[in-house]
């Protein structure tokens, strides 16, 4: 039996995620798990820069840029013929279906926001089913660590600040860049599955020092711009954490979520402090519920351990003493979280589970809360207050009674 951090046992059903990849390796036929990897990811590259450069192609109804229009279309063809390469799964027929009517949509020259939606739709959709790593299985590196290697292999041709130069366009574009998540950058940069730069760029570049890339490439637009306000970490936790803030593009959010989004992953390493241990199980576990919706069961039981050990665990013991029955209460849905994880009842169980726990970590939130203080004003502005009202009986009296005199 596997001891897992959250505290409970691994049933072996569930499956390590290696033992899963090695049955899945040797039960896929002709393609080895990297080329797999590989594929998927040009396959992925693909289909982001062709989100991306749609609008420029295609302007209510009309082609705006023939040349890229064609090169759009080819674009596309070369997604199908890699995702046929792909092993074939249960999934990948409702996948290729969606290329096709992306493909119509692109001949019918539809609007742009809807074939960018059906774009990531897919791409998002191809990585589930392959379950290609989207997200870094450390920490996000600052941007900082991005500017030497950006300096050496990427300032020639975009400029020192990503300003653009003669030979490579802008990336400091708030609109350009929403269209891209921060694993779109990073995937970009990948050697293997490099679709615009050609071979050769990032080859010498190691996985953390891609991510450092992509953040300073993402932080570009934001570069002289403030955080957004605290209020908004608080309304949409699962994009300050990974996987979110990695693999979610700030065009498909709100205005205000985008706004913030494209702030928060060009600065990682702020945003960590911002972020509540609290707020991330909570945003790991709204992430478990779609994976395990979306049919990655093992990526939502890892999310859910993660949600235990790096949201609950370090304030557990504090909880355990300000409120010990609602710690009770916690520890038993937790259990209920990881049985309904392990069993084969669907995803309403998981799902049912989970929002049940989400509600009682934000209860834990609340709890763990200090007593908010009193700002000096307040004191203040209650003495003023008081003052007040006293001179305004006093006059009021003394009007009274020179009445009454008369
Ligand atoms: C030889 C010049 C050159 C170098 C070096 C180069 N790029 Fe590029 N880059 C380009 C060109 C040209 C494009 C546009 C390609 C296209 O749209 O087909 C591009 C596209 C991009 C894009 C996509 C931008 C968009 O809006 O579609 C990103 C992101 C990017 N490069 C990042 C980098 C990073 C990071 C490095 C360094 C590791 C780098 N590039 C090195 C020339 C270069």
């Amino acid at each position: 039996m596997i001891v897992n951090p959250m505290g409970l046992s691994l049933n072996p059903r569930c499956c390590s995620p290696l033992i899963l990849v090695l049955s899945l390796a040797l039960t896929w036929s002709g393609i080895a798990r990297g080329e797999t990897e590989a594929v998927g990811a040009q396959a992925l590259n693909l289909l982001s820069s062709f989100a991306a450069d749609y609008a420029d192609a295609v302007r209510d109804g009309q082609v705006t840029d023939h040349r890229l229009y064609q090169q759009q279309k080819r674009q596309l063809q070369t997604v199908k013929t890699l995702v046929r390469e792909l092993p074939n799964r249960p999934g990948r027929a409702s996948l290729e279906r969606s290329l096709d009517t992306l493909q119509q949509d692109i001949e019918a020259r539809r609007d742009a926001r809807q074939v960018q939606r059906r774009a990531n739709t897919a791409a998002d959709r191809l990585a589930a089913l392959y379950q290609l790593q989207r997200s870094p299985i450390h920490p996000l590196p600052p941007a900082a660590e991005g500017a030497r290697p950006f300096r050496k292999h990427c300032a020639g041709c975009h400029g020192l600040r990503g300003e653009g130069a003669e030979r490579g366009p802008s990336l400091a574009v708030m609109q350009r860049s929403a269209q891209f998540s921060l694993y779109d950058f990073y995937n970009l940069l990948d050697p293997t599955a490099d679709t615009l730069h050609g071979t050769g760029l990032g080859a010498d570049l190691d996985g953390r020092q891609r991510w450092a890339l992509a953040v300073l490439v993402a932080s570009f637009p934001v570069a002289d711009q403030l955080p957004p306000s605290a209020d908004l970490a608080e309304r949409y936790p699962a994009l300050l954490a990974l996987p979110g803030m990695a693999i979610t593009r700030p065009a498909a959010l709100p205005d205000d979520a985008a706004a913030a989004l494209l702030w928060w992953r060009g600065h990682p390493d702020a945003v960590r402090a911002l972020e509540h241990p609290l707020v991330r199980a909570g945003g790991l576990l709204q992430l478990a519920e779609s994976a395990h919706r979306a049919g990655d069961t093992t990526g939502a039981y890892y999310k859910a351990v993660l949600a235990y050990r790096q949201g609950y665990l370090p304030l557990r013991a504090q909880l355990e003493k300000r409120d010990p029955p609602l710690a009770e209460q916690i520890r038993s849905q937790w259990s209920e979280l990881r049985d309904a994880l392990n069993g084969d009842g669907g995803s309403a169980g998981v799902i049912a589970a989970s929002q049940k726990l989400r509600a009682s970590l934000k209860q834990a939130r609340a709890r763990l809360e200090p007593p908010p203080e009193r700002p000096a004003y307040v004191f203040w502005a209650s003495i003023l207050f008081a003052g007040a009202v006293i001179i305004g009986l006093l006059w009021w009296w003394q009007l009274r009674h020179r009445r009454r005199v008369r």
